[in-house]
């Protein structure tokens, strides 16, 4: 794959909400399930797109807390095909230097599917290219709570000195290896974050792609690459430059 040429700054951490699998799938008149495998494609072209784009950390989600709602038999099909899909893909990731991660709950996730997410996290530990996390059993607050039992468990204990602060909070969530995401984008015409890395997500850039997850690909990552690097960012500072008028002096 050719590397793309942005006009300013690349993201250094990318978060996809892969979305829309179900209505690719019904639109073509296969059930949803079709939709998911013909996903699993988009998800390597993406992420061989985001190395070719220099991208430090690419995180996705890939089954949300709220997913389990979902038909017994969707909810079934998702779990093998995450186990699946790691099997099928985790050498493949290693030759690309990817380190794989996972972030989500363990109440509930099939045991064999930890078990396939804790070996690829194992094989690909070392590796030094893409930082790819994999949220699967994932919704932010639960990640959160979950953070803020534990901190008040290591207050009372002493382990926890001094007062909670933006770090401290950083420290006992899911991603706490993880820079904030820079770079929100959701798939399907959907302009909504579901629960999705709400902490992480204060000061990010979002990007909706009208796209179905199993259609978008590399070169749609790098669309929303290029809408980034044309953002102007500021985090709550301000720039005043008052436009000159024709007739103005100077
Ligand atoms: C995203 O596609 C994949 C998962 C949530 C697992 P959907 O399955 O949500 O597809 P739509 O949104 O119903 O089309
Ligand atoms: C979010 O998509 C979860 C994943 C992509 C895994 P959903 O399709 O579950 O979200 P809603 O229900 O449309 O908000
Ligand atoms: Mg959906």
């Amino acid at each position: 794959m050719r590397k793309p040429k942005f006009t300013g700054t690349v993201p250094q951490h990318i978060a996809i909400v892969m979305d829309g699998n179900g209505r690719w799938a019904n639109a073509r008149g296969l059930t949803r399930v079709e939709g998911h495998r013909a996903g699993e494609a988009a998800l390597m072209d993406v992420i061989e797109g985001a190395i070719a784009a220099g991208v430090k950390y690419l995180t996705v989600f890939a089954f949300s807390t709220e997913n389990w709602k979902r038909s017994p038999d969707e909810v079934k099909f998702l779990m093998n095909y995450n186990r699946e899909v790691l099997r099928r893909r985790r050498d493949q990731l290693n030759e690309w230097g990817v380190r794989v991660r996972w972030a989500g709950r363990r109440p509930k996730l099939w045991p064999s599917v930890i078990d396939e997410l804790l070996t690829a996290e194992k094989l690909t530990k070392k590796n030094k290219g893409l930082v790819f996390t994999m949220c699967v059993n994932y919704g932010a607050r639960t990640e959160l709570v979950d953070a803020i039992n534990q901190m008040i468990e290591d207050k009372d204990s002493g382990k926890i000195k001094g007062s909670i602060t933006d770090k401290t909070v950083q420290k006992y969530l899911l991603t706490r290896d993880l820079p904030d995401v820079d770079l929100f984008i959701r798939t399907s015409g959907e302009q909504r974050i579901s629960n999705f890395l709400l902490w992480q997500s204060a000061y990010s850039e979002f990007v909706f792609s009208e796209v179905l997850w199993p259609d978008f690909g590399h070169k749609d990552l790098w669309q929303a690459i290029e809408a980034f690097s044309k953002r102007n960012r500021r985090f709550g500072k301000a720039e005043d430059k008052p436009k000159k008028s024709k007739g103005s002096a100077k």
